[in-house]
């Protein structure tokens, strides 16, 4: 309601990667102090819907989707507006500007966004230090916290890329619970390259060889492209499997464009870059139904891509996700969505008779 009221109208003034970006901080400032993190609380706190994957437990399904906190500067406010997990990221070995701006664009009629941000984020090296500073100061998150690694632009054309995910991976191993190694971003020329079976084989295989030498065992989750065919989902997936992936996140943006609703939908279509939002809910569930199919409930799955209602998410669910991942309803619709998200879950669970969050995953994956 105060978001939709006050805080959207205000930020509209505003390009949207400035909005984006003074939002955060205005949400970061918020979240550190006491007093804010009882407003915060009080706004978005969100029910509770527990579930597990990974070994590890979550307070409800929903997480922040990586790109929104790429720099990792603002974990302690995530929780506090109701996620129960966040993704920071993406993040590079090197640091990187990302492309020339403006690089970001939003459709309101068709709930969608056009980015072409580029992985625009201060290096592996200086997230190490923003996340330890961060704990020193007693911001940690109490929920976990997911680092999504890509590869940096110095580093595309690389004989092993390999080195380029393992070095952040390396940086940040001892600070977040899992990692998400994302070929997947159409932003960055060549990175899907490395998604051919053949590149992608030794990839991961490489990445799992790190992965096998650390002694704390983190897992390793894959994240897809809704562009690549069906049979090359299927491929790939194997392909991660076989090389010790243990769960996947479905889908990042696409490349594809939706009909247009209105000229300025049609405006931000015309742009170059990945569309996210509502026109990606289809294809994000297909992919998810169809990984689901594939690999049933031992390799758990991401669910993202156009979720911003409760139907969206228990879709979602139903056709397979356990987790589940939001970033541009959180811009459409403020981090209300959250709460409004779990109580429609609580809801369904209750009119189908399930009592166990968990129990609905991949219910509807076969029809
Ligand atoms: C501005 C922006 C930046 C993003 N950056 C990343 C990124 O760095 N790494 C990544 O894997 N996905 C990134 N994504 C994709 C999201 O994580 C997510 O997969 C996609 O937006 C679909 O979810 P949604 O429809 O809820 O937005 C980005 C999305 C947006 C809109």
């Amino acid at each position: 309601m105060v978001y939709r009221l006050i805080v959207r109208p205000f930020l509209r003034f505003l390009d949207s990667e400035r909005t984006h970006g003074v939002s955060i901080k205005i949400g970061a400032g918020l979240a550190s102090t006491m007093v804010g993190q009882k407003m915060l609380g009080s706004l978005y706190g969100t029910p509770s819907l527990p579930t597990e994957a990974f070994g590890m437990s979550f307070r409800h399904p929903v997480g922040l989707a990586a790109g929104m906190d790429k720099k990792c500067e603002a974990l302690s406010l995530w929780p506090s507006v109701g996620f129960a997990w966040t993704e920071g990221g993406g993040v590079t070995y090197h640091a990187q500007d990302g492309n020339p701006k403006p690089r970001m664009f939003r459709s309101d009629s068709d709930n969608a966004l056009i980015n072409r941000m580029g992985f625009n984020n201060p290096g592996a090296v200086s997230i190490r230090k923003t996340l330890i500073t961060t704990m020193e100061s007693g911001g940690w998150p109490t929920t976990p916290l997911a680092v999504n690694v890509g590869c940096s632009k110095v580093a595309m054309g690389d004989a092993r890329p390999s080195k380029d995910y393992i070095a952040t991976m390396q940086q940040l191993w001892d600070l977040a619970d899992m990692f998400v190694i994302n070929v997947s971003s159409p932003n960055t020329a060549g990175l899907r390259e490395l998604a051919e079976p053949d590149i992608l084989d030794t990839l991961l295989r490489e990445i799992n060889e790190f992965k096998i030498s650390q002694k704390d065992k983190k897992p390793i989750l894959y994240k897809i492209s809704p562009d690549e065919s069906n049979d090359a989902i299927r491929l790939m997936v194997e392909i991660a499997i076989r090389n010790g992936i243990d769960g996947f996140v479905a889908v990042n943006t696409t490349v594809s464009r939706p009909k247009p609703t209105s000229t300025r939908s049609r405006r931000a279509f015309s742009e170059i870059g990945g569309l996210s939002g509502r026109p990606l809910h289809p294809r994000s569930l297909e992919v998810i139904r169809n990984v689901y199919n594939q690999v049933g409930s031992e390799y758990p799955i991401v669910g993202v891509g156009g979720i911003d209602s409760a139907e969206s998410a228990w879709d979602a669910i139903t056709n397979g996700a356990t987790l589940l991942q939001i970033y541009s309803a959180l811009v459409f619709s403020g981090p209300a969505v959250v709460k409004r998200i779990i109580r429609g879950l609580q809801k369904k669970m209750k009119q189908s008779g399930i009592e166990n969050i968990q129990d609905a995953v991949g219910i509807h994956s076969n029809t």
